[in-house]
C-alpha cells in the first residue's frame, strides 16, 4: 500500500496530467486595444496603448464610417463590364474608411513549457503578426486563416505575453467592401509538443452506399521524435451521440507524416441539405503511453458524382444547384463575424430553397463553412477575383506568385474535411484567362486542389467565353462554370470535353426592395432621378439577365447543373448601375434580399420555384399609389400554384396560368393592363387540378399611425453575441404597411441587450448603422439588438414623430 503522502502525490500527476493532456483552444475577444494609424514602437511590450480605444474582436474598424464619396474613390475602366475608358467610381468599396494602417494589442498567458499556435480566421489585410516584440508571422492575404507558431517567442518564465497586430489596406485593392482589422476570430491553441498540428487531419470517405461507408481517417502528428512510440484511439461518433464504432492504433510516426486508420460505418446517415447528418472522429494520441491530444475532426458522409451529360449527383440522387453567390460582409455589421447573424442569413436563403453558396470571390470565414454542414448547404469555396494580372492596383495579384499555392494549400485544409463542400472554385473572371497560356495558371492552381484533396472536382467562374473556348483555358477545368451569357451555354456545351456547364454566377438582375418603376418592361442599366431599381425584377446590367433565363436554362437542358445567383445578399459597394459618379450609392442592388436582410420581391419569384414543400403566393407591386389612379399599374405574383385569378376591388381581372408565351409567363403570372384604383387586391390560386386552393389580399394603406415592431427570435442566449433582427414597420391604423414612408425613427434599448446596429436597404442611405436612429426605406428597417452575457429581458423601443411609438420584448436567456 501506499502512504497516504505519496498516494496525493500520485493522484495530483493524474490530475495534472489530465489537465495537460487536453489541448486547450481557446478565443482571443476582449481586451483588445486598436488604434488606426501606423506606429512605431507598437509591437513593443513596453508600448504604451491605454488611450487606444478598447474593442473585443471580431472588429470592422470601417463599418462606424462614416460614408464619403471621397473614401477609395476609383477612377478605372471595369474592362469585365466591357468598359475601355477610365470613368470615376464612387462608392466601389461602399465609400467607407476601409483604407490605411490600424494596430491591434493584447496580453495572453500560457502555461510554460507547451507549444503555442495562434490562428487567425481571417486579418484585413498584410497582417504583421508580433509576440514580445519580435515578428512571429506574416500574411498578406486577408481573406485566408493562416497561423503561425509563437512557441519561440514565448516569455519563458512564464510572464504575460504581448501580442501587436499591424495591418494595412491599401487604396483601390478592391472590387467590393472588404472590411477592415481582425474582422474574424483570433485562436489561442495551446498543446502538448507531441500533438495533432493544426488541420492536422484528412478524413475522407472513399465508399458509400446505404448499407455501409468506408471512413479513412488520416493523422499528422507533429514533433514525434524517432523513438516515441504513438497510439491513435479513434471513435467515430454517430449523429445520436452514440459510438459508431472505433479503433486502436500503435506505429512509429514521424514528425507530420500522416498515420491512417481505417473504419466501416454501418446504415451511414447521409448528409444532405434535407438531412445534414453530422460525425465525428475523436482520436486521442497517446506518446509512450502518456494521453497528450485529444482531437475532434466532424465529418459527414456523402458521396458526389459530376457525370458528363448527367450533372450532378449527391449520395446517387441527381440535382441541380439551387444556389447563390454571396460577399462576406453582413450588411449593417460590416465585416466582423457573428455566427447569429449568419445564421439568420441561411435561414432565410433556406427558406427560400436555396441549397447551396459560392464564397464569391474568397475564402469564407469557417463559422460559415461549420453553419452550412449543421444547417445544409452545399458549398462551392473559392479564394481569389484576382490571379497574376491585375483586376484592381492593389489587388492580389502583387502577392499571387509568391503566395498563391500557400493561399490555396490553407484553404483546402481548412476545409477539406467539411461535407458540405462539395467543390472548389480556383477564380473568378480573371484576366488570365484570356491569356494564351492562362491554362498554366489554371492548371497549376487545379493541380494544387487535386492534390490536397482528391475528392472533389475544380471549377472556375468564367465570362470572357470567347477566349476560353479558343484557348483551351475552358476544357481544363474539371467543371467549366460560365458566369453570365446565358446565350452561349449552348455552344460551349456542344465544345467543350467536359459535356457539362455549370452557371458559376447568374442573373445579377437589379431592384431596390419596394420602389417600382413604370412603365413595365424590360430594360438593360437603365438608370432613374431616384438612383433606384425596379422591383418588377426586370432589370440587369448590361452582362447580366432576368432570373426567367437561368430558371429555363435549368429545365430545359440536362448538362446544366444549376446555378448561382448572383447574390443571395445586396454588400457593400458595389452599387451598379449606378457606380459611376453616382454618389451617394454605395451598395449594391444585385441581391435577391436587401442589406437590411429584408427579401425583396425576387425572394418569392426564386422561393416558388425552388422551394418545393412550402407555398408561395406573392402579389406585387404595393398597392398604394396616390395620383396614379386610373393608370395601368401590372400585377405580378409570384407563387408555386399553376394558376391563379386577381380581383381588384372584388372585380375579377381573369385568370392566369403558367405558359409557354413568352420566358417570363413561364414563371410569373402577369396582369400587364391592371389598373389603379384604391381597395384591395385580392389573388385566388389554383392547383393542377382546378382548385381554389390558396388567397392573398393587398391593401392600399392609410395614413401612417403606428410603428409595428417583429423580431425574428423570441429569446436570444446570454452570451453577449447572440442577436435579434426586428424588423420595424410604418403601418396605418389596420396593420397596412406604409409602402413610401422614409421617416426617420430613433431606437432604445433597455435591460439585457443593447443596441447593435440598424439598416434600411437603401442604397442611396448614408444613415450610420452603428448610431441607434435611421430613415425607414419603402416604409420599413431593420433593427439588430445583442444580448448581454446576464440572462433577462431587453425592450427594444421605437419612435418616430407623427406616428405611435412601438416596443417589443425579447428574453434573454
Ligand atoms: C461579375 C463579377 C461579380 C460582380 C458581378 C456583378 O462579373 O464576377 O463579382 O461584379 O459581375 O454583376
Amino acid at each position: 500500500m501506499k502512504h497516504p503522502k505519496q498516494l496525493l502525490t500520485v493522484l495530483l500527476m493524474a490530475a495534472t496530467c489530465t489537465l495537460y493532456a487536453q489541448r486547450n483552444e481557446t478565443l482571443l475577444e476582449k481586451n483588445w486595444k486598436f488604434s488606426k494609424g501606423d506606429f512605431k514602437e507598437a509591437s513593443q511590450p513596453e508600448f504604451n496603448d491605454s488611450k487606444w480605444e478598447s474593442v473585443v474582436i471580431p472588429h470592422d474598424w470601417a463599418i462606424y464610417g462614416p460614408f464619403d464619396k471621397y473614401n477609395d474613390l476609383q477612377n478605372v475602366a471595369i474592362t469585365q463590364n466591357a468598359e475601355n475608358k477610365a470613368s470615376l467610381k464612387t462608392g466601389r468599396t461602399g465609400g467607407l474608411p476601409y483604407v490605411g494602417v490600424g494596430w491591434y494589442r493584447t496580453s495572453f498567458d500560457v502555461p510554460v513549457g507547451k507549444d503555442v499556435t495562434l490562428k487567425f480566421d481571417g486579418a484585413m489585410s498584410e497582417a504583421r503578426v508580433y509576440v514580445n516584440g519580435q515578428e512571429a508571422c506574416f500574411w498578406p492575404f486577408g481573406y485566408n486563416t493562416f497561423h503561425c507558431d509563437v512557441t519561440p517567442f514565448l516569455n519563458k518564465d512564464g510572464k504575460s505575453n504581448t501580442l501587436a497586430v499591424r495591418l494595412e489596406n491599401r487604396p483601390q485593392s478592391s472590387r467590393w467592401y472588404p472590411g477592415a482589422g481582425l474582422y474574424r476570430n483570433v485562436h489561442l491553441i495551446v498543446t502538448e509538443k507531441v500533438h495533432v498540428p493544426v488541420w492536422g487531419t484528412q478524413l475522407t470517405t472513399p465508399h458509400v452506399e446505404k448499407d455501409f461507408a468506408a471512413v479513412r481517417l488520416q493523422t499528422k502528428i507533429a514533433n514525434t521524435g524517432a523513438k516515441t512510440k504513438i497510439r491513435i484511439e479513434t471513435a467515430i461518433i454517430a449523429p445520436d451521440g452514440s459510438v459508431a464504432v472505433q479503433k486502436a492504433n500503435t506505429g512509429r510516426i514521424n514528425h507530420e507524416q500522416p498515420f491512417e486508420q481505417n473504419f466501416i460505418v454501418n446504415n451511414p446517415s447521409l448528409w444532405s441539405p434535407e438531412n445534414p447528418s453530422l460525425y465525428k472522429a475523436v482520436s486521442k494520441i497517446y506518446a509512450d503511453d502518456q494521453l497528450v491530444d485529444t482531437y475532434t475532426t466532424r465529418f459527414g458522409i456523402r458521396s458526389l458524382a459530376y457525370i458528363a451529360d448527367k450533372g450532378f449527383y449527391l449520395n446517387g440522387q441527381h440535382r441541380k444547384f439551387q444556389g447563390v453567390c454571396n460577399h462576406h460582409d453582413l450588411g449593417p455589421l460590416g465585416a466582423a463575424v457573428n455566427t447569429a447573424a449568419l445564421r439568420y442569413q441561411l435561414e432565410l436563403l433556406k427558406d427560400m430553397g436555396c441549397d447551396a453558396i459560392r464564397t464569391a470571390h474568397n475564402m469564407p470565414t469557417p463559422e460559415l463553412v461549420e453553419l452550412c454542414d449543421e444547417m445544409g448547404f452545399m458549398m462551392m469555396i473559392e479564394p481569389f477575383d484576382e490571379w497574376d494580372i491585375a483586376k484592381c492596383e492593389n489587388g492580389y495579384h502583387r502577392y499571387f506568385n509568391e503566395w498563391a499555392e500557400r493561399d490555396m494549400v490553407n484553404m483546402l485544409h481548412n476545409y477539406r474535411n467539411n461535407p458540405c463542400v462539395v467543390m472548389w472554385s480556383i477564380g473568378n473572371e480573371v484576366p488570365t484567362q484570356c491569356s494564351p497560356v492562362g491554362y498554366k495558371v489554371a492548371k497549376f492552381l487545379q493541380d494544387i486542389c487535386h492534390r490536397e484533396d482528391p475528392t472533389r472536382p475544380v471549377t472556375c467562374g468564367m465570362d470572357q467565353v470567347t477566349c476560353v473556348l479558343a484557348n483551351g483555358f475552358a476544357a481544363m477545368i474539371d467543371i467549366p462554370g460560365l458566369n453570365y451569357r446565358d446565350n452561349r451555354y449552348q455552344e460551349a456545351y456542344d465544345q467543350l470535353p467536359q459535356n457539362l456547364i455549370l452557371g458559376s454566377e447568374t442573373a445579377s438582375t437589379v431592384s431596390s426592395r419596394g420602389i417600382y418603376k413604370f412603365p413595365v418592361e424590360e430594360k438593360k442599366g437603365v438608370k432613374y432621378d431616384d438612383n433606384q431599381c425596379s422591383s418588377y425584377d426586370v432589370e440587369a446590367c448590361s452582362w447580366s439577365n432576368i432570373p426567367d433565363e437561368d430558371f429555363a436554362l435549368a429545365d430545359d437542358h440536362h448538362w446544366t447543373m444549376g446555378q448561382f445567383v448572383w447574390t443571395g445578399f445586396d454588400y457593400l459597394g458595389e452599387p451598379s448601375p449606378y457606380d459611376t459618379d453616382s454618389w451617394p450609392n454605395h451598395s449594391s442592388m444585385f441581391g435577391i434580399i436587401d442589406l437590411a436582410s429584408l427579401p425583396k420581391d425576387r425572394y418569392y419569384l426564386y422561393r416558388s420555384i425552388w422551394n418545393k414543400n412550402a407555398e408561395t403566393l406573392h402579389i406585387l407591386p404595393h398597392w398604394t399609389w396616390p395620383g396614379r389612379e386610373g393608370e395601368v399599374t401590372p400585377i405580378f405574383v409570384y407563387t408555386n400554384y399553376p394558376t391563379a385569378e386577381l380581383f381588384i376591388n372584388g372585380k375579377s381581372q381573369g385568370k392566369q396560368s403558367k405558359n409557354n408565351s413568352s420566358l417570363k409567363s413561364r414563371y410569373r403570372l402577369m396582369w400587364m393592363d391592371a389598373v389603379y384604383e384604391p381597395g384591395e387586391v385580392k389573388v385566388v390560386a389554383y392547383d393542377k387540378d382546378g382548385k381554389a386552393v390558396a388567397e392573398k389580399k393587398v391593401r392600399t394603406a392609410g395614413k401612417p399611425h403606428h410603428l409595428e415592431l417583429v423580431s425574428n427570435h423570441n429569446e436570444l442566449t446570454a452570451d453577449g453575441k447572440d442577436l435579434a433582427y426586428v424588423t420595424v414597420k410604418v403601418v396605418d391604423k389596420d396593420g397596412n404597411l406604409c409602402p413610401a414612408d422614409g421617416r426617420l425613427i430613433n431606437f432604445s434599448v433597455t435591460g439585457a441587450g443593447k443596441y447593435k446596429a440598424a439598416a434600411n436597404g437603401d442604397p442611396t442611405c448614408l444613415d450610420l448603422f452603428h448610431l441607434p436612429k435611421m430613415h425607414a426605406f419603402s416604409g420599413m428597417l431593420t433593427v439588430i439588438v445583442q444580448s448581454t452575457e446576464a440572462s433577462g429581458e431587453l425592450t427594444l423601443n421605437a419612435k418616430a414623430s407623427g406616428v405611435k411609438s412601438g416596443n417589443i420584448r425579447i428574453q434573454v436567456k
